[in-house]
């Protein structure tokens, strides 16, 4: 792996944080105030090829690889990591579209993700009654002539309000109960039949929209089946895995940017006539949270690298997802305790930083569920299971 950086790829990470710093940091903590998506923002990243960059200029993506994604995941997300959930679940649904819809389909949706046309895209795994256990999932699609008819709820959808196309994992044999019985779809968002439920009230990351979704006889064309029929739940994890990537390296992002300001603050602030930096337990924070955050972002590095390089890398995601969105998470409570009760109030940025750290070790698969599979990967290599 090329630790380096090409010159491309620097000119679209210095790009993403010269567009991250003047155009979302000012507004991140009104949109956390008043819940805002911003629709006018995702337009501008669209232009500047952000929501499909992993795609093939073909089909309107600005194919800048995996490695120039996450460092731009990283950056929106330094500036504010509400948009870049919505960023990375875009990409990802971009993708599977991409890799596994029919030529017509991806040709109809991909561009449109790309251009901006339709805001975002939606990626709908999850139930009310099967979250880390997806494959339980109870969606039905029934075949009827050359349609499937999807019936059932899903719930927690990022961005599903202004999504223009939908993923939709349905099982499509009622006499499977686990992941061998499930299928995927693309769903337009404007068929009848796909209606917007409950918006959720969360803890963080206001200005990503997390809604639930419901599919009532939703007719949808057996060529917008993904990949195959019976096929959709390993759709679904391959997509994860792509998106595992986007995830740790946005945490990375909030970790480095929770670092930066405890760091200024700490040279600024004095206590006992001196600046609190020259404490050595602000030191030791500081040198913490700093060292955790270079393994991070080079555990997040490998997994683009691989994946960019076309290698396996479900077991180096999962490692990257969940050090980096652990580490982000302690990195933020420290650098609450380095700014005191200033860190608890929301005139400053690190109390807005810690809610949104909170939701990485959850959504896309939680700390558990990256164990789980980095040891079941661990354990096959010996085994050749
Ligand atoms: N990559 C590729 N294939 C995979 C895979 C992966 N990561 N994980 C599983 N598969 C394949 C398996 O190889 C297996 O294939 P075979 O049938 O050929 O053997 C098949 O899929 C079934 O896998 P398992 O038997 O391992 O399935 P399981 O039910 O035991 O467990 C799981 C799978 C890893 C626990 C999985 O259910 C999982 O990842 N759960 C977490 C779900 C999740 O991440 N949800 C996030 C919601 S989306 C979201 O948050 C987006 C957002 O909006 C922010």
């Amino acid at each position: 792996m090329d630790l380096w950086l090409s010159e491309q790829q620097e000119l679209i990470r210095d790009a993403a944080k010269d567009y991250a710093q003047r155009r979302l940091e000012p507004r991140a903590a009104w949109r956390d105030e008043t819940g805002t998506f911003p629709a006018k923002e995702y337009k501008e990243m669209a232009e500047l090829g952000f929501l499909g960059m992993n795609i093939p200029e073909s089909l309107g993506g600005s194919e800048t690889g995996v490695l120039a994604y996450s460092l731009a995941v990283t950056e929106i997300a330094k500036a504010d990591a509400s948009v870049a959930v919505g960023m990375s679940v875009t990409n990802m649904v971009a993708e599977a579209l991409t890799a596994f819809a029919r030529d017509n389909v991806a040709k109809k949706h991909v561009p449109a993700i790309c251009s901006g046309d339709y805001l975002a895209g939606a990626f709908a795994l999850t139930e009310a009654g099967s979250g880390s256990d997806a494959g339980s999932l109870r969606t039905t699609a029934n075949k009827v002539g050359d349609d499937y008819i999807l019936n059932g709820a899903k719930i927690y959808i990022t961005s599903a309000d202004h999504a223009g196309v939908f993923i939709v994992m349905a099982r499509s044999d009622r006499n499977q109960n686990g992941p061998k019985g499930v299928s995927a779809f693309a769903v337009p968002a404007d068929t009848p039949g796909v209606t917007l439920g409950k918006k959720e009230r969360k803890m963080g990351q206001h200005g990503s929209s997390t809604l639930e979704v419901l599919f009532e006889d939703c007719k949808i064309p057996a060529s917008h089946l993904l990949a195959e029929e019976g096929q959709g739940f390993k759709v679904a994890m391959m997509a994860l895995n792509g998106g595992r990537v986007g995830i740790g390296s946005l945490a990375l992002g909030l970790g480095r940017a929770a670092l930066d300001f405890s760091r200024d603050y700490s040279l600024e602030r004095k206590q006992f006539g001196k600046p609190i930096s020259t404490n050595q337990a602000i030191q030791w924070k500081l040198a913490d949270m700093a060292t955790t955050l270079d393994a991070a972002e080079l555990l997040v590095r490998r997994a683009a690298w691989l994946k960019e390089n076309k290698r396996p890398f479900t077991k180096e995601a999962c490692m990257a997802k969940v050090y980096a969105t652990e580490t982000a998470n302690e990195v933020c409570k420290e650098a609450i305790q380095i700014l005191g009760g200033y860190g608890y109030v929301k005139d400053y940025p690190v109390e807005r930083y810690y809610r949104d750290a909170r939701v990485t070790t959850l959504y896309e698969g939680t700390s558990e569920i990256q164990r789980l599979v980095i040891a079941r990967e661990l354990l096959n290599e010996v085994q050749g299971a």
